[in-house]
């Protein structure tokens, strides 16, 4: 077999992959903790983990451990059976979360497909609004996945170019104003409001202080559910459990992913109460894989990590460190250092021709890896088991690559 190598990988993505991801020319082999190897051997500080799905840390032993022990013994038997794990799940994670019910689902996207799904179906059967009338309320530069419908609450070109017809039944409103939610909220017909606590793929976008609380009882005042897509800010990254935490907000449909398996296998959940949760009748909504035993082990296991190891506090105290360290370097391409926890982001003012892209590619000479998100933005969203020393090195790291460009 012929020798892997770096360019040998990205020949063959390039030559028999499809053509719907640009990534850095950084090719990976190893991941340990807060860190990954390239198959040269050359080792990074992940600050990207996989868009906040590695919380817990490349490859955490405890979590490893439940994969395989439950690989070996029951790996899927559809939802057509119960199975010996599946409930377990349930029950740890409802009482994890603090909600009713669960619906196990795979990916983010599917989580909040699953979400609409139920806000419809309560919108019919509990508030009495006129079937296939139901309208939920969307945020402007969102990002809840790539599905059809999901796209379709999407303002990104890049998401939705070539993509129609879209998925009827949306209205967007401007992010963080609570007076455009307000004037959407007068139409009767509005089932739900679907928001995430930051927005991250926007460039972590983080609302003003108070805003997730207005609009929780801006919803409530007119019976419309709030709905949060915590795929991306949830289970521990914001310095809270929850980023809805922040601001005492219980949501009334919940919707997770990435790191509830702390990046081992695609888990995702939605949690809301009886009341709403049992709207949705057997036979109505499910996925092949959706509850299987290895993902129930998994997640239970993953969110043991983030307990024991307290990774919400971390999150908390380190990200105050990260923003302030950053703020320090004197950069005029540095425009502002915004973020919650270890949620953070960079704005870039491009500096000769230089863009977030080749701080991106300098980074990762540098042997620190991050990627761009919508031009001029920079992530950096560390696994939450990153050591503070260890953050003190990557942040030399990013300094000495940005001011490489000065
Ligand atoms: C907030 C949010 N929702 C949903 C998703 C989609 O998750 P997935 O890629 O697992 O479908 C993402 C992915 O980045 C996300 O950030």
């Amino acid at each position: 077999m012929e020798k892997m190598t770096s360019q040998l990988a990205i020949e063959l993505e390039d030559k028999y992959g499809a053509h719907n991801y640009h990534p850095l020319p950084v090719v990976l082999a190893k991941g340990e903790g807060a860190k990954v190897w390239d198959v040269e051997g050359k080792e990074y500080f992940d600050f990207l983990s996989a868009y906040s799905a590695v919380n817990q840390g490349h490859c955490h032993p405890k979590i490893i451990n439940a994969l395989i022990e439950q690989a070996k013994t029951l790996t899927l038997t559809s939802r057509a059976f119960y199975n010996d794990s599946l409930g377990v799940y349930e029950k740890f994670a409802t009482a994890y979360f603090g909600y009713d019910k669960i619906l196990p689902m795979n990916t983010g996207a599917e989580g909040d497909e699953t979400a609409l799904k139920l806000c419809r179906k309560w919108a019919y059967t509990k508030k009495g609004i006129a079937e296939n009338e139901a309208k939920i309320i969307v945020c402007e530069n969102n990002f809840h996945g790539r599905t059809i419908t999901v796209i379709s609450m999407s303002t990104d070109p890049d998401s939705r170019g070539g993509f129609g017809p879209f998925t009827p039944g949306f209205i967007t409103i401007p992010y963080n104003d609570l007076d455009a939610l307000a004037h959407a909220l007068e139409d009767k017909n509005v089932a739900g409001f679907l928001v995430e606590p930051i927005q991250g793929e926007a460039g972590v976008f983080v609302p003003d202080e108070g805003y997730l609380s207005k609009a929780y009882d801006l919803c409530k005042a007119k019976n419309v559910l709030f709905i949060a897509d915590e795929v991306q800010t949830g289970i521990a990254r914001t310095g809270k459990l929850l980023a809805c935490d922040h601001e005492n907000v219980r949501p009334d449909i919940l919707i997770l992913g990435k790191a509830l398996s702390g990046g081992v296998y695609p888990v995702s959940a939605v949690l809301a109460d009886n009341d709403i949760m049992l709207c949705i009748k057997p036979g109505e909504h499910g996925s092949t894989f959706g509850g299987n035993p290895v993902a129930a082990r998994v997640a239970m296991a993953a969110l043991d990590v983030i307990t024991e190891e307290k990774l919400a506090e971390k999150a908390e105290q380190l990200g105050q460190v990260f923003r302030s360290e950053i703020r320090k370097i004197k950069s005029d391409m540095i425009e502002l250092v915004r973020g919650k926890g270890l949620l953070n982001a960079i704005v870039i003012k491009p500096k000769n021709g230089k863009t977030a892209w080749d701080v991106c590619v300098k980074m990762a000479e540098n042997g620190l890896l991050a990627k761009p998100t919508h031009g001029h933005i920079i992530r950096f969203a560390p696994p939450l088991v990153i050591t503070e020393a260890q953050l003190h090195d990557a942040i030399k790291l990013i300094e000495k690559s940005i001011l490489a460009f000065d």
